[in-house]
């Protein structure tokens, strides 16, 4: 897996696939490794650069206890940067949504266009950021596991594998819990996105599996009607994790994406 190194970080992304560059984060408390079907096969046209943020998958965290999305936009812009990459699709699922969101919000003239997949353009109310300092704290004193057990029950449709599932609790029971500390005080700071996605005029789809318990379809429907023109695919048989349960799908929506975006 290659690597840049920025502010003497190191900072791992996968690389594959041929065509239009696409800047893919993933969510929480995860790795690119949430991307395994479309790095094994990407869909048509398309470079996928799907980094790991600070602190996850072999990324390091560095020393600040809270990582904003703006943190890991920015690691994102350094990416393009050391890639010579002026523009790209920009795209994340959950919190990695919230990081292309903030990443529009540092630079819209590097966004040639959006994927907003199981995510949401609201920032937190009281009551969960007081939840993401508990989680944090937990994390902190007693590893991820806790935090990993709850979220599990919800990540998924009925219908998903016990391959899926169980690969799934493994990568997330491996990140760091520093990473996963730091990343769950970041999302409580985020901001709301209505006003950058309001502003936003480029190809914009908005995947959503259609069981998606964690950021359910109504909330991608506020995005779909913030972004003008934006498009909305319901997955079926999907729940947040749509990119791992119905690949087929989700690459199809990714390469109309691309169409609309040459
Ligand atoms: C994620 O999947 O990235 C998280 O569930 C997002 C969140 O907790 O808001």
């Amino acid at each position: 897996m290659p690597s840049i190194t920025i502010s003497k970080r190191s900072y791992f992304y996968q690389d594959c696939g041929e065509g239009l560059p696409f800047l893919l984060f993933h969510g929480f408390p995860f790795s690119s490794e949430s991307f395994w079907p479309q790095l094994e096969k990407p869909p048509v046209g398309v470079r996928l650069l799907m980094p790991d943020h600070r602190g996850f998958g072999q990324s390091s965290l560095g020393n600040d206890s809270t990582t904003t999305m703006e943190d890991m936009a920015e690691d994102g812009l350094a990416l393009l940067d050391a890639l010579s990459l002026p523009t790209a699709i920009v795209g994340g699922l959950s919190m990695g949504g919230y990081v292309a969101i903030a990443l529009t919000r540092l630079n819209p003239g590097r966004v040639r266009g959006l994927c907003l997949i199981d995510t949401q353009s609201l920032p937190d109310n009281d009551e969960t950021r007081l939840k993401r300092e508990t989680a944090a704290q937990d994390a902190e004193q007693h590893g991820v596991d806790g935090l990993v057990d709850s979220m599990l029950p919800r990540l998924m449709s009925k219908s998903a594998s016990p391959q899926v599932k169980e690969r799934v609790k493994k990568m997330m029971r491996s990140q760091p819990k520093g990473a996963v500390a730091a990343a769950s005080r970041g999302m409580a700071t985020r901001l709301d996105g209505k006003d950058i996605l309001s502003r936003f005029f480029g190809p914009c789809t908005i995947v959503v599996g259609e069981e998606d318990a964690i950021t359910p379809v109504e909330k991608a429907k506020v995005m779909h009607e913030l972004v003008k023109g934006s498009t909305l695919d319901v997955i079926a048989h999907a729940g947040h994790l749509s990119n791992l349960e119905q690949p087929e799908a989700f690459g199809k929506s990714v390469e109309r994406l691309i169409t609309a975006c040459r």
